[in-house]
């Protein structure tokens, strides 16, 4: 990064700048192509009843993340702070007040949050780089792969340790900022990954039911679809592409001037949903062919790609690499999970990086332990939605995420003066910008509010009332 100056004239009180548009990509693409598009996507999936809930997940990813995405930013871009600060700023600067800051503060609280359980099962996939070196996936069946993973899930202290392996790599990353190098990685890491899901495909495809695999991620059956399955779909979109918590805004500022926001974050959002939509095709054959449980929940690909591995030519190889590149795909959502925290804390309180990541990441750790032993010692605790981490994941995803893309979008669209906007952007009043302007103010934010009101059975009510008045 080189320390020029901001070219809208803001010296940046951070470190600096990406040395090129590609450095940023890759690390928005670092952010966003994680356990949310392996582990997460085929399993909310499986428990959407898949066609429906994939088509309106593909609604909302373009219509609304997309759009969120670009407007965070630029919000990053023209704040050049943390998102706490770039925030409170341009609350004061486009006349809404300091209190815009939420947006940001909000965002450091659903990193904690999430991290906390992101790294327990990131923490999975390490222990199963293990056990696919130690080729135990050698010949497995269904029932094989259903005892291995309980045995890990079911063992608290196991995953512990996982979990904290996965937090001090996490950590180190972080504190040491040498997350340069792991961007450069992203160039190989995410074509690899698309690389083995394509030879899994292949395998799913010859030995898989994959017509009914193809047929439950695209056939749609709207009458499965309710009010929580929308819900769910767009907390994925929002949670796979890492928008709505001033993920992108952290990295945003540190955007040179003249970068194109709408072709970096196009590139970003397709990739990712490429990423995804291999993902279900690949682990859907597996599963109706192995007469595993489409809603087995988190445990779904732990005990569908076993199978695989385990039955392919040379799958002790491709097995070890997968969960290598997917623990690595982990690390570089992870670190990007504590960025908004770290610059927070380093440039409000004036810590270190190493000691601001120190503090977040022990805490963090700690907190994961009640992600930990929702699987074991507290898995019979369930209130809201379910165990801690059910409804760590829910809180976060459906609620403060959906939420902070709102407060988002509103401030793009009705706060900020048109010609901050433009100036900005930088795309002068082409058609992109008016598709970008319109989806942020309208389609974007009603889409949110709508399907809120429709998780809570409201939007019924006042259609019903609509009609009747
Ligand atoms: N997008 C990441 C993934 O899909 C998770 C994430 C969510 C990262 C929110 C940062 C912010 O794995």
């Amino acid at each position: 990064m080189s320390d020029t100056e901001a070219g809208n004239g803001r010296r940046s009180s951070l470190h600096g700048f990406w040395s090129s548009k590609l450095a940023f990509i890759l690390a928005v693409t670092g952010s966003a192509v994680g356990l949310g598009n392996i582990w997460k996507f085929p399993y909310i999936a499986g428990e959407n009843g898949g066609g429906a809930f994939v088509l309106i997940y593909l609604l909302c990813v373009f219509g609304v993340g997309l759009p969120i995405m670009m407007s965070e930013t630029m919000l990053g871009r023209r704040g050049r702070r943390n998102p706490v600060a770039s925030m409170a700023l341009l609350g004061e600067e486009e006349g809404g007040g300091s209190w815009w800051a939420v947006i940001g503060l909000s965002g450091v609280i659903a990193g904690f949050l999430i991290l906390s359980f992101y790294s327990v099962i990131a923490g999975w996939v390490l222990a199963y780089v293990v056990k696919s070196i130690s080729g135990v996936f050698v010949a497995a069946d269904a029932a094989s792969v259903k005892t291995l993973f309980g045995s890990l899930a079911g063992d608290w202290r196991e995953t512990a340790i996982w979990h904290t392996v996965f937090m001090i790599i996490t950590v180190v990353v972080v504190a040491r900022g040498v997350e340069r190098g792991l961007e450069q990685a992203v160039t190989l890491m995410v074509p690899a990954l698309v690389a083995i899901l394509l030879i899994l495909l292949g395998f799913s495809a010859a030995t898989g039911e994959f017509e009914m695999g193809v047929r439950f991620m695209f056939e749609p059956d709207w009458s499965k679809v309710s009010g929580a399955t929308v819900l769910a779909a767009m907390g994925q979109a929002f949670f796979t592409l890492s928008v709505g918590m001033g993920c992108v805004m952290a990295y945003g500022a540190y955007l040179p001037q003249e970068t194109s926001i709408p072709a970096t974050a196009t590139a970003v959002v397709c990739a990712d949903t490429l990423v995804a939509i291999l993902s279900g095709l690949v682990i859907f054959p597996i599963v109706f062919a192995n007469g595993i449980d489409p809603m087995a929940g988190p445990g779904l690909i732990f005990e569908a790609l076993p199978l695989s591995f385990g039955n392919m030519p040379g799958g002790v190889f491709f097995g070890t690499l997968f969960f290598l590149l997917v623990g690595f795909a982990a690390l570089t959502s992870a670190i990007s999970l504590m960025e908004p925290a770290v610059a927070w804390c380093v440039e409000r309180f004036g810590a270190t990086r190493a000691r601001a990541s120190t503090v977040i990441g022990v805490i963090i750790w700690a907190l994961g332990f009640l992600s930990v032993f929702s699987f074991n010692l507290l898995s019979d605790f369930k209130f809201l939605n379910g165990t801690f981490m059910d409804n760590f994941d829910y809180v976060t995803s459906n609620i403060m995420l959906p939420l902070g893309g709102l407060l988002i979008t509103i401030f793009c669209g009705w706060v900020m003066s048109e010609n901050s906007v433009t100036d900005e952007l930088n795309i002068g009043q082409s058609t992109l910008y008016r598709s970008w302007r319109f989806l942020t103010r309208f389609v974007a934010p009603v889409a949110v509010v709508l399907v809120f009101l429709n998780a809570v059975g409201w939007l019924d009510w006042l259609l019903a009332g609509a009609a009747t008045a």
